[in-house]
């Protein structure tokens, strides 16, 4: 099997399965417990990993808050925020092409009586197709907004958004300003203050660490960010996540993180390499193939390894039963259960057919020219078999 689905998930990082095994051994006690030496020492080693993390990320460890992945972050960071109660205002701005892990937040919040304006990205015929457009930001953007959530890389398209431009606005109207970053962190240069965000959610599956971790960057300085905590119990975390900490797994994730830093420009341009070879020998074969996203040329706008691909009329299902050796994405895995076609596709206009005829290739660390260069002939094949039965 050739895996190039790295944006649902990644295999683990050798360094983070070993930097954990000990947790399961040894070091199995309750962070928590800090009556006794065996609970102070684990807590040393989560607050190591924490502090390593956010020192990362650019943040303070105080500012961090373990949850157990993306999802659980962005429905801290948007009911959180929206909930707590000292909010006031009743208006939350996002765009259509979100994660539904944002989106379900989202749709929550509206059934409560908050005002939800999702705005549509920029187009196939524009610019840089999946972009936010920031006029109609600023159109959207009023006093009222409690927060403004955008992602920074797009887990379909792999558009990677201009969040300090977004966060201009956000301050001009006193908005909060939330990222989900679960498909950036570890893959492109991601710091809280360059970014100048307010709440930042990561997940530790998307960098080579172990899945069911992720955490959620809350500002407290500058400005501090009030949250209303969603899961309650023992106390934890300063109230703001109760549950005993999944020590192995936090102390793995600190550790991909900090091989994913080390690696992050020579990984990206080899990965960006093997993207650009793969389009290039199916683009040369297939004179209908069209590419879906941002240009490969505008490599700041796309995430190193995302490549996305309309093969229409050839449906995306249909070739992925004729390359079973193959794995890639007809469409996101969160979602994939359910046949509807991405509605990241159609926010940038592609139609439903087309959409339903597109692939999403996720290329990782470990993935191989050779590798590359054998999808590319699977994909050529069966595409012109299948064109052929049409
Ligand atoms: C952009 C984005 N947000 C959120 C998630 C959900 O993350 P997790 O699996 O950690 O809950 C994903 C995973 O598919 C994602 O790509």
């Amino acid at each position: 099997m050739i895996y190039l689905d790295h944006h649902a998930t990644t295999p683990i990082a050798p360094e983070a399965l070993e930097a954990m095994l000990p947790l399961f051994g040894e070091y199995f006690a309750n962070a928590g417990s800090t009556t006794h030496a065996a609970g102070r020492q684990v807590a040393a080693m989560v607050n190591d990993a924490v502090a390593k993390m956010a020192g990362l990320l650019g943040a303070d460890p105080e500012e961090i808050v373990i949850t157990s992945g993306a999802t659980e972050s962005n429905n801290l960071a948007v009911l959180g925020t929206c909930l707590h109660s000292r909010q006031k205002r009743r208006k939350i701005v996002s765009l259509v092409s979100e994660h539904q892990a944002l989106l379900g937040p989202l749709q929550r919040l509206q059934k409560g009586g908050f005002q939800i304006e999702l705005l549509q990205p920029q187009g196939r015929h524009d610019s840089v197709p999946g972009m936010i457009d920031l006029e109609r930001l600023s159109t959207a953007i009023d006093e009222d907004t409690a927060l403004v959530s955008v992602m920074l890389a797009n887990n379909e398209i792999g558009v990677v958004q201009p969040l300090a431009e977004i966060a201009k606005l956000c301050r001009q109207y006193g908005a909060l300003l939330h990222t989900d970053a679960a498909q950036a962190v570890g893959r492109i240069p991601v710091h809280v203050d360059d970014l100048d965000v307010d709440l930042l959610s990561f997940s530790a599956h998307k960098f080579y660490g172990p899945k069911g971790i992720g955490g959620l960057y809350v500002r407290r300085r500058e400005r501090r960010v009030r949250l209303q905590s969603q899961i309650v119990g023992g106390g934890q975390q300063h109230n703001l996540r109760s549950g005993t900490l999944n020590s192995p797994a936090i102390v793995g994730m600190a550790r991909a993180l900090e091989v994913c830093s080390s690696n992050l420009e020579e990984d990206a341009l080899r990965i960006t390499g093997l993207r650009d070879r793969l389009f290039q020998s199916l683009a040369r074969s297939l004179d209908m193939l069209r590419l879906n996203g941002p240009r490969l040329e505008d490599s700041g706008c796309r995430l190193p390894g995302n490549l996305n691909c309309c093969f229409y009329p050839v449906e995306g299902q249909s070739l992925m039963l004729a390359v079973p050796e193959l794995a890639a994405s007809s469409g996101s895995a969160c979602t994939s259960a359910e046949p509807a076609p991405s509605h990241v596709l159609q926010a940038i206009g592609l139609s439903e057919d087309e959409a339903r005829s597109s692939l999403r290739f996720g290329i990782g660390r470990f993935n191989t020219q050779s590798e590359i260069d054998q999808v590319a002939t699977w994909l050529v094949d069966a595409t012109e078999q299948l064109r052929a039965l049409l």
